[in-house]
């Protein structure tokens, strides 16, 4: 349909930027904070730095919250660092962690932004992995107590909150995340136990908010897409339905309605990944409600019917951590009508539409974007500006596919595009730039990790003075 007219954003809308401890913080081993399992990993992708010092933002981050507060964000995303609170995950509290949190959310909150906090982002404690990680149910408890204790210690000046970043991506492609241990990467069966665990443990958390603070708000923060058929063949169309199911439905339909999708439920069976279900399992699941969704978007996926002969999986957009298909079920696809970032991401505004319709078609909650946003190797120039035009464009296509979302009638709470600043990439170091902000550093030269603003902070402060209405 063509609008003649689209709707404004509301005028509370939370027009913000995101980004996540262990990718920015640096200070990996100070003020008492254990090893998570980034900070454990061994290897890395060649040429690519690790994330012991990041953005340096744990000693920066007045500066940077100045800064972010200069662009006029009115919210700023961040996650905690679990082994910051509790080192070794289940044992003692280290109060230099919530003094560090409660400083950055005062600093927020002086600067007249809204905090919204991740619990969880990638960045598991070390000692709750050597003992088999989420595929332990002790990690459940770890994590209840976890929450708890934050919520107690930050509850009063935090009113959004998120359970676990991208539990999807953790079970799908975690060996690239480095959130998985090598030796189960390829065991399915366990993947889907940790994936179950991890559900019980967000649902927990969701109703103990609930319990402790009423009036504040939690939801799960998955990375959702469309899956595309390649073509409208009825054999690609239901081979696209049922990895919707897999990569998105499973995890919200969870989250939302506390119940297993049945399509997820019936390939699992067919494929001996069933997990272990605790008698008392389902009563907690059905209990913990989220109040609105948050989802990450980067870009669509598009796959075709299985032809089972061992080549569905194939690698993504050049990237060979970056997998698609599976043999028997699905076979990944290329999707030749969108044209690609440096780094071979597909970019697909209307997918963002899309995927926003079809969550709120299917969960009627208000929805929150926590990520979106374009890696690019960004260039500081001689006269010291970065004038990334590329991203400007990539965000302006993406807000205004969200204004048509509006216009259609999804509820949307707020958009924090990923990053705020420059930060590591998962695996990919930090020559793929995110952020508003630059970090003048390389992968293995911190030079002075100096911030500078880019074209698209510029950009992006204007759009939020006028709440969006010049795109
Ligand atoms: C999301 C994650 O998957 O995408 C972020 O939540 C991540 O942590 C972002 O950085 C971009 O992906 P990448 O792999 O380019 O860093």
């Amino acid at each position: 349909m063509r609008y003649t007219n689209l709707k404004p954003f509301p005028a509370n809308f939370f027009w913000g930027a995101s980004t996540s401890a262990y990718q920015v913080e640096g200070a990996w081993n100070e003020d008492g904070k254990g090893p998570s399992v980034i900070d454990a990993r061994k290897e890395y992708p060649e040429g690519t730095t690790d994330f012991t010092v990041a953005s340096d933002h744990y000693h920066k981050y007045k500066e940077d919250v100045a800064l972010l507060a200069e662009i006029g964000l009115r919210a700023y995303r961040f996650s905690i660092a679990w082994t910051r609170i509790i080192p070794d995950g289940e044992g003692e509290v280290n109060e230099a962690g919530l003094d560090f949190y409660r400083s950055l959310i005062g600093e927020i909150r002086k600067n007249g932004m809204e905090p919204i906090v991740t619990l969880y982002h990638f960045d598991l404690p070390q000692a709750l992995m050597v003992i088999g990680g989420w595929h332990n149910r002790r990690t459940v408890e770890a994590f209840s107590r976890y929450a708890d204790i934050v919520f107690d210690a930050l509850g009063d000046s935090v009113r959004y909150w998120l359970t676990i970043n991208e539990q999807n991506l953790m079970i799908l492609q975690g060996n690239a995340l480095g959130t998985v241990d090598p030796r189960v990467q390829n065991n399915k069966k366990n993947l889907y136990q940790q994936n179950h665990h991890m559900m019980v443990a967000q649902a927990r958390v969701m109703d103990r908010l609930h319990e402790k603070y009423p009036d504040s708000l939690i939801g799960p923060a998955p990375n959702i897409a469309m899956i595309y058929p390649l073509s409208p063949k009825p054999e690609d169309v239901l081979a696209a339905e049922n990895y919707n199911a897999i990569r998105n439905w499973l995890y919200l339909d969870m989250a939302v309605y506390g119940r297993y999708n049945h399509l997820v439920w019936a390939y699992m069976e067919e494929k001996g990944l069933l997990p272990e279900v605790e008698p008392e399992d389902m009563a907690i699941l059905a209990k913990g409600r989220p109040d609105f969704i948050a989802f990450n978007y980067y870009t669509t996926q598009t796959v075709e019917a299985s032809r089972g002969d061992g080549k569905d999986e194939v690698i993504r957009g050049g990237n060979k951590y970056l997998k698609s298909g599976e043999d028997g079920v699905h076979r990944g696809a290329t999707n030749d009508y969108l044209p690609r970032t440096q780094f071979g991401t597909e970019i697909d505004p209307v997918g963002f539409r899309n995927t926003l319709r079809a969550i709120y078609g299917r969960y009627h909650l208000p929805l929150l974007i926590t990520e979106n946003g374009m890696g690019a190797y960004d260039k500081l120039e001689s006269d010291g500006t970065i004038n990334d035009q590329y991203r400007i464009d990539y965000l302006q296509q993406h807000i205004h596919q969200m204004q048509l979302a509006i216009t259609d009638g999804v509820e949307i709470l707020g958009y924090t595009p990923w990053s705020a600043i420059d930060l590591i990439s998962t695996h990919q170091g930090c020559s793929k730039r995110y952020g508003l902000i630059y970090v003048n550093r390389d992968e293995f030269d911190l030079r002075d990790l100096r911030r500078i603003k880019k074209k698209s902070a510029y950009w992006y402060s204007e759009l939020i003075s006028k709440n969006g209405y010049f795109i």
